[in-house]
């Protein structure tokens, strides 16, 4: 079976992580947490970037740290995975969902300003499967609204906008470790900004919102969303290797792109000008001339041995999100999309055995 994703350890993460076992730093604190901060903070342009325990708690505490609470709206695009969402309702903000641009299958910043109201605070926007969002007018709108805006960046580390890292255009940019994710701590998160004060009420509330110069006193509700040493000496050992995993993505890309623009039925994934796509997920659209369902062709590769995911569903069709405006773009990318084996580890006969049984289903 050709996986959708495996994570790649082929580096220093044995070598770090035994350091922190024979140390014995193996809790939150310890010189490894640091070094993976300073490093993401770089990496991604930012002046600060503060770790967490995974992608949804740095959400919600970059949601929390900027004031977003009860009464409030925050603009988040219909078609992306549900933590996106949940960090709002966790703040018991709500969310309202906005169309995904058929040109990037993100939000569609022309449909953003409809949906503002006097209690939108804050836009998230999500930069999916690795392809940025358009950031120039979704900035200028939040600039004339006075609103935040978090950038979840959960599934685009390095992916660029204007020759800018994702993560660092927004008050807040937030990351994910997860296993299939573009580097990987198990479990794990990061916020990036360049708000000194944010930062460092970003690291308060991490930390059970412990008084700073009073030990156990605490002024306000705080969470523990952090992440331990261990997790961040396997992040420092894949920042060393971030350069060639996103290398290895977009060349997987260029050689799906190679081979199966030659089958008719399939919209293959965007790189809108001024972008750099780093592919987290090489993803097509079973368009409906393909002759065959999206989940028939799903079922039909899985026979030949490949793995492959459909697209999230909008958000507005899940229970608890139920909206009754239409969606009409991101409805029909999650009805005909699929995410192809991505992983880091992909040979090129690989890719070649998942295009060969694309054009034999065909047939
Ligand atoms: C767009 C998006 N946001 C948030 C998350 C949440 O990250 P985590 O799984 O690390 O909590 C994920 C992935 O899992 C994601 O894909």
């Amino acid at each position: 079976m050709i996986p959708v994703s495996t994570p790649c350890l082929n580096g220093k993460e044995l070598e770090y992580v035994t350091d922190c076992i024979k140390s014995s730093w193996i809790s939150s604190i310890g010189k490894y947490v640091t070094q993976f901060e300073e490093n993401f903070a770089g990496f991604c342009g930012t002046a600060h970037a503060i770790s967490a325990s995974n992608g949804t708690t740095a959400l919600h505490l970059a949601l929390v740290s900027l004031d977003i609470g009860e009464a409030d709206e925050v603009i988040v695009p219909d078609l992306t995975f549900v933590a996106s969402a949940n960090a709002v309702l966790y703040c018991g903000a709500r969310p309202v969902f906005v169309d995904a641009d058929e040109k990037t299958w993100n939000i569609d910043p022309s449909k953003i300003e409809e949906n503002i109201t006097e209690r939108t605070k804050a836009i998230i926007v999500v930069h999916l499967y690795g392809h940025p969002c358009d950031m120039d007018p979704i900035m200028k709108i939040a600039r004339q609204y006075n609103l935040k805006v978090i950038e979840d960046a959960a599934e685009a580390h390095g992916a660029e906008y204007n020759l800018k890292r994702v993560g660092s255009f927004g008050d807040a940019g937030v990351f994910s470790f997860y296993g299939n994710k573009i580097i990987t701590t198990g479990e794990g998160g990061m916020i990036t900004t360049n708000n000194t004060e944010l930062m460092n009420k970003m690291r308060m509330l991490r930390d059970h919102a412990m008084s700073k110069t009073k030990r156990y006193w605490h002024d306000v509700l705080g969470y523990n969303y952090r992440l331990t040493n261990i997790q961040a000496a396997i992040g420092v050992a894949q920042m060393e290797q971030i350069d060639g995993f996103i290398e290895a993505k977009r060349r997987n890309a260029a050689l799906y792109n190679s081979l199966l623009n030659k089958i008719d039925g399939l919209t293959l994934p965007p790189e809108a000008n001024g972008c750099r796509n780093v592919y987290w997920m090489y993803s097509v659209l079973i368009e409906d001339d393909f002759g065959m369902s999206r989940d028939d062709v799903m079922a039909r590769l899985q026979e030949k041995g490949i793995d492959t995911r459909p697209f999230f569903y909008p958000l507005h069709q899940l229970p608890i999100y139920r909206r009754d405006a239409v969606y009409p773009v991101s409805t029909m990318l999650s009805r005909k999309g699929i995410n192809l084996p991505s992983g880091t580890t992909l040979t090129e006969t690989d890719i070649r055995k998942v295009c060969e049984a694309f054009m034999s289903i065909k047939k």
